[in-house]
């Protein structure tokens, strides 16, 4: 992407400015992202109060009186700010107060679609300054805000207690929240709630894997809960694999100003003079027709901006982990290469087990994790074997990584046992028989790469990796850190984390990479640009999975969601094909035992995926239909950009009949082949191929003759040329 350079201010610009009309307001000004204003005022006392934020068309009148410091848009503690704080630090001086007031502001136009403005503020009486960061993607009307906070006030390190990345303020009669919550293998589950006065927070406290419980992403809607196609939705996620925090405070005048950013609980940072504290950003979009506009506003900026190549088929792949757990040999593997090849897929990813010898063997979770020498018992012949026989098989290679953790049970943790995370004189508690290994600790970052380097670089045909993660904090201690800093260790370690990811993305730009955390236990858009997808459960059991991925489909696209078709809850075949069908395809099962039936089946699934499925995957844009949060029914489609084809997915949940779908995201005037594929052998259609056009798809509906638990059709739609 080109970076034109031009640094405009909007004075000179003269884009976006209101002209101060009243001796209250020196300066007013919006800043725009698409459908999405943000529109602020210099007061005459300095401060920085939001105006609006929200619909780009609403005219913001300039108020006649100063506003109230409620209004304030990043409201600092302790000098007559009430409501919750978005900074709050404690001076050198022992001053436990900050004022904020405006300095200057600039804007700069970072490519053709993107305009980033900047915005510094100062205390007046320290030098304590914080600079606000807005970045603006026209296109897909996101907004992404984050503040950098720096001092060069004598005498030590200021003390920062509270450091929101952003704190508008939304304005509506009423508020409803819908966050995504759940906890291993219920990721991603809806709630809805309406918001009342006071402070409502939703949150983590894990430290790493901070998601599992509910992912930093939420949506916020006006005056009813959130439509598919109608109303004021705003969506918004914060670019932060640790624990958040998001505030949402309600005043006594109904207005809500959302907080957002790192959970400052146990974690004060002492920022030295000429430092710069970085929070990360958080992401806002907002829609005017609901909540499925945003959802796809968030999916064209990730595809456009963050996910590693957006556009590169994501493969059909074989993993090994429901089918063997850590028990395996190189000639079971080489037999699943044979089944993969077999069915059509393109890589094996070979999952945990594959490393630690002698008493540390990974034969199960207690042991090895920190020794990643191939496991001379179960792979004689080493990984080149592999990729070679896979190769051989037409088959690419993957392989399962998870370089933060350290088994007691490990010669690593023989020789290391102060690089783990925990606290003095506390008993350590393990998670899954591990312990985190100290990312704050120069040591560890290079043992971590190195198990990365050496892992790959030996092993040229290893072009994918998954790389899990798989307990949280419980004990936030580091013997690295110095006394008086412990509560640095959970923000440097998740910064930290994220350059190695870097580091790893960049080292191995032809190496695809899944995000994993016991499931989904990190999943944020700031990891995910080092990654192509993310694996949303261990839960895999087709009808758990059918919620868990339309809760992530509220932000991430279908193109990074891994989906793969195992037997778990022993469904019917084609229920667990149909929903893998609707993410990034993939298959875990023992194919070698599976029957020749069921491996036709699969291989119908691949071909269908392969041949006409993925592309719409990958590239179409998301309609919700039907939800199965409120009907027995869920159904969805993803309709091409040029609308020219589609595919619909319907899934019954429960008994029970939901007679018509009303399709969405068609051309109106097109006339479309409709046609029932997906059909395992001997199936006949249940609805009949037929021409119809998108108005009356979209206007009557489909008929849909499902109505008994786990049937399952998937539709596909090309228009007649
Ligand atoms: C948790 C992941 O979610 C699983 O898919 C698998 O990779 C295991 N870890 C392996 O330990």
């Amino acid at each position: 992407m080109k970076r034109i350079l031009s640094i405009l201010t909007a004075v000179s610009l003269g884009m976006g400015m209101l002209s101060a009309q009243n001796d209250i307001a020196k300066e007013v000004f919006d800043i725009k992202a698409g459908d999405l204003k943000l529109s602020l005022m210099v007061g005459s006392d300095n401060r920085l109060y939001q105006l609006h934020f929200g619909d780009a068309d609403k005219k913001v009148n300039i108020p006649e009186k100063m506003p109230s410091r409620e209004l304030e848009f990043l409201p600092p503690y302790g000098n007559g700010v009430i409501t919750e704080p978005a900074i709050q630090a404690t001076h050198t001086d022992g001053n436990t107060s900050t004022e904020l007031h405006y300095v200057k502001r600039s804007t700069e136009k970072l490519s053709d679609d993107v305009q980033q403005t900047v915005i510094s503020l100062q205390d007046p009486a320290y030098k304590f300054y914080v600079d606000i960061y807005v970045k603006c993607y026209e296109d897909a009307g996101m907004m992404e805000i984050w503040n950098t906070i720096r001092h060069d006030e004598k005498g030590g390190k200021v003390v920062l207690y509270r450091y929101a990345s952003a704190s508008p303020i939304l304005k509506a009669p009423s508020y409803w929240l819908t966050q995504f919550n759940g906890r291993y293998k219920r990721e991603a589950t809806l709630e809805e709630e309406r918001l009342g006065e006071g402070v409502k927070i939703i949150d983590s406290k894990l430290g790493i894997r901070a998601h599992q419980y509910r992912i930093p992403s939420f949506l916020v809607s006006y005056n009813h809960e959130a439509h598919e196609n109608d109303g004021e939705v705003f969506a918004a996620s914060l670019k932060w694999p640790g624990s958040f925090q998001m505030a949402f405070d309600m005043d006594w005048n109904k207005n809500l100003r959302v907080l957002t950013g790192i959970n400052p609980l146990g974690a004060q940072y002492y920022l030295e003079r000429g430092g710069t504290f970085t929070t990360p950003a958080i992401l806002w979009t907002y829609s005017k027709n609901g909540k499925g506009e945003t959802s796809r506003q968030f999916h064209r900026w990730a595809k456009d901006y963050v996910i590693r190549d957006p556009h590169k088929d994501r493969p059909v792949l074989l993993n090994n982990w429901e089918a063997t757990h850590c028990d395996f040999d190189d000639n079971r593997l080489v037999s699943l290469f044979d089944g993969a090849n077999r069915v059509g897929a393109e890589l094996f990813l070979l999952d945990d087990g594959w490393f630690g010898n002698g008493e540390y063997s990974r034969d199960d979770d207690k042991h090895g994790l920190g020794d990643w020498e191939v496991s001379t018992k179960k792979l004689p012949r080493g990984l080149s074997y592999l990729t070679k026989e896979a190769d051989k098989r037409k088959v690419g290679f993957g392989i399962w990584l998870e370089p933060e953790m350290v088994s007691p049970k490990s010669n690593l943790y023989n020789s290391h046992p102060e690089w783990i995370i925990t606290q003095q004189k506390r008993e350590p508690i393990l998670g899954r028989h591990q312990e985190i290994l100290d990312l704050t600790r120069p040591e560890v970052q290079d043992y971590e790469w190195n198990i990365i380097k050496n892992t790959l670089s030996p092993h040229p045909g290893i072009s994918y990796v998954k790389w899990d993660c798989n307990r949280f904090v419980t004990q936030p201690g580091s013997t690295y850190l110095p006394q008086h800093e412990q509560s640095h260790l959970l923000i440097d370690y998740n910064n930290a984390l994220y350059r190695l990811m870097d580091r790893f993305a960049k080292g191995y730009p032809d190496v695809m990479a899944m995000l994993c955390a016991g499931g989904s236990g990190r999943i944020d858009f700031g990891s995910m640009q080092y990654f192509h997808s993310f694996w949303p459960s261990d839960n895999t059991d087709p009808l758990g999975r059918i919620k868990i991925q339309w809760g992530f489909g509220h932000f991430f696209p279908a193109s990074t969601m891994s989906a793969h078709v195992t037997r778990m809850g022993k469904r019917h075949l084609k229920l667990a094909i149909d929903v893998a069908l609707s993410g990034a395809f993939g298959i875990d099962l023992a194919l070698d035992k599976a029957t020749q039936e069921e491996r036709d089946q699969i291989a119908d699934g691949v071909k269908l995926y392969k041949e006409t499925i993925r592309p719409l995957v990958m590239e179409g844009e998301l309609y919700r239909l039907v939800s199965p949060y409120e009907n027995p029914l869920a159904a969805m489609s993803y309709v091409s950009r040029d609308k020219d084809s589609a595919v619909v997915y319907l899934y019954q949940t429960e008994d029970g009949q939901v007679p018509a779908v009303k399709l969405n995201g068609l051309d109106p005037e097109k006339q479309y082949t409709l046609t029932e594929v997906s059909l395992a052998k001997g199936m006949q259609p249940r609805i009949p191929t037929q021409v119809k056009s998108g108005k009356e798809l979209m206007e009557s509906g489909l008929g849909n003759p499902l109505s008994t638990q786990f049937d399952s059709a998937v539709l596909q739609l090309s228009a007649v040329k």
